[in-house]
């Protein structure tokens, strides 16, 4: 199958059926949020055990907010001690902070009683069999969606470099390439193979099975697990893509994809239009933004509003990556050819963290050209970068769903222990069993 990658990634015109999706745009307003503003921003806080937010599982009994801005947010977790307690208060002073009439979040914890506790595992066991046909991206998987304002800045070789260093340290790594025309993922890891699609059990749809690749070394060996539109298109068959709308070729992909189990998620966006974006935002509210730019001071402003897109549509900006920052050649003359400091000036105007700075390497194009992310097993700056801010990620910004020692999976584990109890008491009597 010849894939063809160049002849599609050069065409980027809309076509004439192409349709934006209606949204309610919430307007930017600096006064108070409503009650209903926090809710719906509070909807992107996962309980990624319960597998469902935290306002439909009813773990947000009360919302407070002053004129001044002050939010007073009440949690009710299952258990008090629940070790996701600390990412759920991260998460929810995040997503509240979003909007720009919000001064300060306070959460105040509460424990549900058993009645609530046995409720809640309910909605939640309804919710993961009714969701199930909504994304296939498990709950528990976190989703960074790398943006900027405009293109040719380094989206894609930060989306795959960061993805690989992330899987090098042992995670399953989803890489969705959400560029449908202008695709480059398949060429920056030098993977050309058709995806497959597969009928199985359980699903009345063919699953479409993402691409493989195994990265790293021992125990912290990991996966990545990739799709994109360059694995579908053959030559001539471009027309076809160009009629789908962008939004709904990224809905598929998150609907039909049998991603299975993922640690990350790292969405490649298109450069420019906010459709996907908000797309994404409907789909994937749990959706974690980083926005990269050049050190440039106009190219930050640019970024700016990717940023402000963000925030209309409610998704988080996790951080900010500078890309192309000075470049250093043999003789240790550094030499800032993109100008200087617009990734942290960036970062203080939207109030999120710096990142990293990757700087001008040659080896970076150099990777994406032989399909072999430098972040992987290159030496130098950038390839270091690319493996501290993927370490920032893991272990601050974005960690891992933690569940370990959860309670409320221990009593999931031990009712279904007692209802295979059960079962087995209603086979040992000869009674009928549900299964
Ligand atoms: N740090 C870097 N050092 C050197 N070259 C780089 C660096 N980052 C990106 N490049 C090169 O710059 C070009 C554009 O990068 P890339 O394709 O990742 O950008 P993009 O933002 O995804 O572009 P588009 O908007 O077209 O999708 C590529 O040729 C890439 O190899
Ligand atoms: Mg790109």
């Amino acid at each position: 199958m010849v894939v063809a990658h160049r002849k599609v990634a050069q065409d980027r015109s809309v076509p004439a059926n192409y349709r934006s999706i209606d949204f309610v745009i919430p307007p930017s307003t600096p006064g108070p949020p409503s009650r209903d503003d926090v809710l719906e921003l509070l909807r992107a806080v996962v309980d990624p055990e319960l597998g469902a937010d935290i306002v439909s599982l009813g773990m947000v009994p009360s919302v407070e907010i002053t004129p001044d801005g002050d939010v007073a947010v009440e949690i009710k977790l299952t258990i008090g001690g629940c070790p996701l307690r600390g990412q759920i208060q991260k998460d929810v002073r995040s997503r509240v902070a979003v909007h720009p009439g919000v001064r300060d979040v306070r959460i105040q914890w509460g424990e549900m009683t058993p009645e609530e506790r046995s409720e809640v595992m309910t909605k939640a066991r309804w919710n993961a069999r009714e969701q199930a046909a909504d994304t296939a991206v498990p709950t528990t998987c976190r989703v960074i969606a790398v943006a900027s304002g405009k293109g040719g800045v380094g989206k894609s070789s930060v989306t795959v470099n960061l993805a690989a260093a992330v899987a090098a340290r042992g995670f399953t790594v989803g890489v969705l390439d959400a560029d449908i025309w202008g695709f480059s993922v398949p060429r920056l890891l030098g993977i050309d193979e058709p995806l497959e699609a597969r009928r199985m059990e359980g699903f009345d749809k063919p699953r479409i099975i993402p691409n493989e690749l195994t990265v790293g070394r021992g125990l912290t060996r990991g996966t990545l697990k990739v799709v994109s539109t360059g694995f579908l298109v053959e030559e001539g068959t471009a027309l076809m893509w160009r009629g789908l709308m962008l939004t709904k070729a990224v809905e598929q992909f998150l609907h039909d994809v049998h991603w299975d189990d993922l640690d990350y998620l790292f969405i490649d966006m298109p450069p420019g239009t906010g459709d996907v974006q908000m797309g994404l935002a409907r789909m994937l509210p749990r959706t974690d933004l980083l926005i990269v730019t050049t050190p440039a001071q106009a190219a930050q402003r640019v970024a700016a509003r990717a940023a402000d897109m963000a925030r209309r549509s409610f998704l988080r900006v996790c951080g900010v990556v500078e890309n192309m920052s000075a470049f250093t050649c043999d003789h240790g003359e550094t030499y800032a050819l993109f100008g200087e400091g617009g990734g942290q000036a960036l970062a203080d105007e939207i109030g999120v963290p710096l990142l990293g700075r990757i700087p001008l390497e040659p080896a970076v194009a150099a990777g994406g050209d032989a399909g072999a992310p430098v972040a992987l097993d290159g030496s130098g700056p950038a390839a270091d970068e690319f493996r501290t801010i993927a370490a920032r990620l893991v272990e601050d910004v974005a960690p891992p769903a933690n569940m370990a020692g959860c309670s409320a999976r221990m009593l999931q584990m031990v009712e279904a222990a007692l209802g295979a109890a059960d079962a087995g008491r209603a086979g040992a009597t000869g009674q009928a069993s549900e299964s």
